[in-house]
């Protein structure tokens, strides 16, 4: 099984790249190539009150900062890096259409913190008057008042960190919510006027059960999401949860159990009416849709603010550094924050594109393949792992056996 890797600030340790310039000024080409695809911002909130036992995002406890950056100070930090975005994107692109507040928890900001933020994005770049603007909210942090605030501030979509509704589970992942708190939140969240509203859940988590994942489905619905993303936990080095799965104090997920919860949750989804569009993300419809996350996985530009944030930009991707204290030195000296980047050629696009694009409902457009990878794909994939007359219309779209082996199919394919 696989999870769909969320682009604007990747967990992990950061790549080595080519140096970025201390003004941050992109190359020519890639300059002059924006504003021919759709522009959206993330704008990364690097704080949590407690660190949960799988997460290795790169957000900091107040334990963790030492001290070393101030989270009163961060929404002034992160209009130094719009301004610098401003002077480094030529004036040519169209108003932003996704703004994505992602984290850690970017709920722990003030909403009036957030309408500020926006407001800034909105002077330097323009908001389309239908923009689409999301915050992750994690569900003990927010009441009725503050949703009503947030949608006041101009935030129009929410996402809330369910994970499971089983107490046990999640306290094998650490979570501070109870039980039950998500789905009132996303009550809530419709009462303050959210039309678009989402929870996320993980499956496959040490000691779940199948019933406990169908209570978990059946207590998300109950509260009637137009959004939820489903992810297999993924055991990730260097978190307290991979240190108890290596000293044997519980069992990392299994293959078949996560491919057999992965059923469970695409049968339940879709008989609730909740469609997938791409493997790890179901919608009521079209309009329901993550239009900043379809932005990552359809070659989008977009600019990522904040520690260990990612961009890109006209095929030139870069990652600022990670430590917020890091951050917000290079900001006063005046320069980039970014750690290095990297310069896709012809080659890393089109693989992208495949590895992105094979994972949507929409599909892949089948000249995206070489002739031969598309001869070996009709003549071994279809019609088990491939949608024969979705092939017939010029496209690859991966049946459910499929999505369940996205990962070879793509390794096939490439
Ligand atoms: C970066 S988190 C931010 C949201 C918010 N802080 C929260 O946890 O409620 C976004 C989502 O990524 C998913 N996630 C994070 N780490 C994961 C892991 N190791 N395996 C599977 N899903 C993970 C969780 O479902 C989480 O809600
Ligand atoms: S609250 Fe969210 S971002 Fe923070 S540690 Fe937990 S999963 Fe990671």
């Amino acid at each position: 099984m696989s999870r769909t890797r969320i682009l604007g600030c990747m967990p992990g340790t950061l790549p080595e790249g080519e140096p970025v310039p201390d003004d941050g000024r992109l190359p020519e080409a890639a300059a002059r190539a924006f504003g021919a695809s759709p522009f959206g911002v993330y704008v990364h909130v690097p704080f949590c009150r407690t660190r949960c036992g799988y997460c290795d995002f790169n957000t900091y406890t107040a334990t963790e900062l030492g001290g070393g950056a101030s989270q009163a100070a961060y929404p002034d930090l992160t209009m130094g890096e719009i301004d610098l975005a401003r002077r480094v994107l030529p004036e040519t692109g169209d108003p932003v259409k996704t703004v994505f507040f992602g984290g850690g928890t970017p709920t722990l900001l003030a909403p009036e913190q957030i309408g500020k933020i926006l407001k800034k994005i909105d002077d330097a770049f323009g908001l389309e008057p239908d923009a689409e603007v999301t915050i992750e909210a994690n569900p003990e942090t927010v009441d009725l008042a503050v949703l009503e605030r947030l949608r006041d501030s101009g935030v129009t979509r929410v996402s809330f960190g369910m994970q499971s509704s089983a107490r046990h589970v999640l306290a094998v992942l650490d979570r501070q919510h109870q039980p039950g708190r998500p789905e009132q939140c996303a009550r809530w969240a419709r009462k303050a006027g959210f039309e678009h509203v989402s929870l996320d859940l993980i499956y496959g988590t040490p000691g779940e059960t199948d019933d406990d994942w169908r209570r978990s489905l059946d207590d998300a619905l109950s509260a009637e999401p137009d959004h939820i993303s489903a992810y297999a936990l993924i055991v990730e080095d260097g978190t307290r949860l991979a240190v108890k799965v290596r000293r044997g104090e519980i069992t990392a997920p299994d293959d078949d159990v996560l491919a057999d919860r992965y059923q469970i949750a695409d049968d339940m989804l879709s008989t609730a009416g909740l469609k997938w569009y791409e493997i790890s993300n179901w919608a009521r419809d079209a309009d329901a849709r993550c239009r900043h996350n379809m932005l990552y996985w359809t070659g989008g530009d977009w600019w990522g603010i904040g520690p260990g944030a990612h961009s890109h930009v006209g095929g030139v991707r870069w990652w600022n550094v990670r430590h917020p204290s890091a951050y917000a030195a290079r900001l006063a000296e005046g320069h980039s924050p970014a750690h290095a980047r990297e310069v896709l050629t012809a080659d890393d696009q089109q693989l992208e594109e495949i590895m992105l694009g094979i994972r949507l409902r929409d599909g892949l457009p089948a000249r995206a393949l070489t002739a031969t990878a598309l001869d070996h794909a009709k003549r071994s994939m279809v019609p088990a792992l491939i949608d024969p007359s979705a092939l017939q219309a010029g496209r690859l779209v991966l049946t459910r056996q499929g999505r369940l082996l996205a990962d070879a199919v793509t390794r096939d394919l490439t």
